[in-house]
């Protein structure tokens, strides 16, 4: 969080994520190029460095293809959220992965040239015109180029100085970075480079990928679908009953005009927040209370359910939203309360209201036992 530069902001969860991250990136390496030379006689056959150089480029290509599939699946299916956690570090040994495979490659191949191995890569070989011998290695400097930039501007400090706007536009490059690799892999396949076992995991991870995102993507219009629907009275609008909530979550939707809204219930209390990380967007109502602050599920950004603030000394602020509830059902006012806005979480009755049949005749804003979240404006 933004309160002073550190390079990481280590914590139990991370150490423990990049621990198992960097023991099956050992694993794989380890059955790559140990294993498999002793089991298979084709493996055997092909020289070290070659085979090295494969270890380390099929890795980073798995690597690559589990980033990209895990925020589909975080949308999907929540049991992936904690793998969303640390993505920054994932893409930083994904980075690492790449260099270790693409150095492996200069050190063989351009081992003896007479002038720097990256000028040698450049000039070797310039069969552009052709499909079977195209220097495929380009789309792999190509894609390598993007890791690293990505893996040197993935600290939050940059999020700031570049803007949101701009980072989140860089980082999208992960997207050409994933199509150069596939370049990079089919077009050395056809040169001979490259086994049928990595092209084949290679097809095979493009078309899962697609279909996840696809997926996904149906699955959130599908959403965006039963809120736009969602009964409205005045500017209040109906976000479910109040038995659908769990305790410790939320339930997600729109407004009406379009803002996205996180209803949390803590303690048999609602409270009603922004669903957008003022860190980088991530959805905050997928995440959950923990030690009564709301925890983004991305990179663990905490939010006070009270005003939306992150505790001292972090500085991160969400909108805050009025809530109540009407026999039963769970109404929320979609104007967003200026920054900072103290709202008390609020009590869900024990009984549905008698006196409030109709929201539309009363008003959710009708002062009754059971609207008592008045706001008080500059919580923070
Ligand atoms: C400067 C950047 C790069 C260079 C010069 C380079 C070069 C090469 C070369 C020469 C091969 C063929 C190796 C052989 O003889 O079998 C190869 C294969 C491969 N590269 Fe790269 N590469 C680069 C970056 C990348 C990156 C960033 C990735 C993935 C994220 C990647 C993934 C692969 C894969 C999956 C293979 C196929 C391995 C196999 O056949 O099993 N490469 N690369
Ligand atoms: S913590 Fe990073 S997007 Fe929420």
């Amino acid at each position: 969080m933004s309160h002073a530069y550190k390079p990481v902001l280590w914590n139990r969860t991370k150490l423990i994520y990049d621990a198992f991250l960097l023991v099956g990136i050992g694993a794989y390496l380890w059955v790559f190029m140990t294993l498999a030379p002793m089991l298979s006689a084709a493996a055997a056959l092909v020289e070290a460095p070659i085979w090295k150089m494969r270890a380390f480029g099929s890795c980073a290509f798995i690597l690559l293809s589990i980033i990209l599939a895990i925020g589909p699946l975080a949308r999907i299916d929540a049991r992936f959220l904690p793998i969303l956690y640390n993505r920054r570090h994932f893409g930083v040994i994904t980075a690492g992965v790449a260099i270790l495979h693409a150095k492996a490659v200069l050190d063989w191949y351009f081992a003896f040239a007479p002038i720097s191995k990256v000028d040698a890569l450049f000039i070797s070989n310039t069969s552009f015109f052709q499909v079977i011998g195209f220097p495929f290695e380009l789309f792999g400097m190509l894609s390598l180029a993007i890791l690293v930039v990505m893996a040197l501007t993935s600290h939050d400090f940059w999020l700031s100085f570049l803007t949101p706007r701009v980072w989140k536009g860089l980082h999208m490059l992960v997207y050409v970075a994933y199509g150069s690799v596939i370049l990079h892999v089919a077009l050395g396949a056809l040169v001979g480079g490259g086994n049928p076992v990595t092209l084949m995991v290679v097809a095979a991870s493009l078309i899962i990928l697609i279909t996840l995102h696809l997926r996904a993507g149906l699955a959130e219009a599908r959403k965006d679908k039963v809120f736009a629907d969602a009964p409205v009275a005045g500017a209040w609008v109906a976000f479910g009953q109040v038995d659908d909530f769990i305790e410790g979550r939320a339930l997600m939707g729109s407004g009406t005009a379009g803002e996205r809204i996180a209803v949390f219930k803590f303690k048999g209390r609602l409270s009603a927040l922004s669903n957008v990380c003022s860190h980088q967007g991530g959805p905050v109502g997928e995440g959950k209370v923990v030690l009564g602050l709301v925890t983004c599920p991305w990179h663990g950004y905490q939010y006070r359910l009270e005003d939306g603030c992150s505790p001292p000394p972090f500085k991160e602020r969400i909108r805050k939203y009025r809530v109540r509830v009407m026999n039963g059902t769970v109404w929320v006012d979609p104007t967003p309360l200026p920054l900072g806005t103290v709202v008390e979480p609020y009590p869900i009755p024990k009984t549905a209201n008698p006196v409030i049949a109709n929201p539309e005749i009363s008003g959710p804003e009708t002062s009754s036992p059971d609207a008592p979240d008045t706001a008080t404006k500059g919580g923070h």
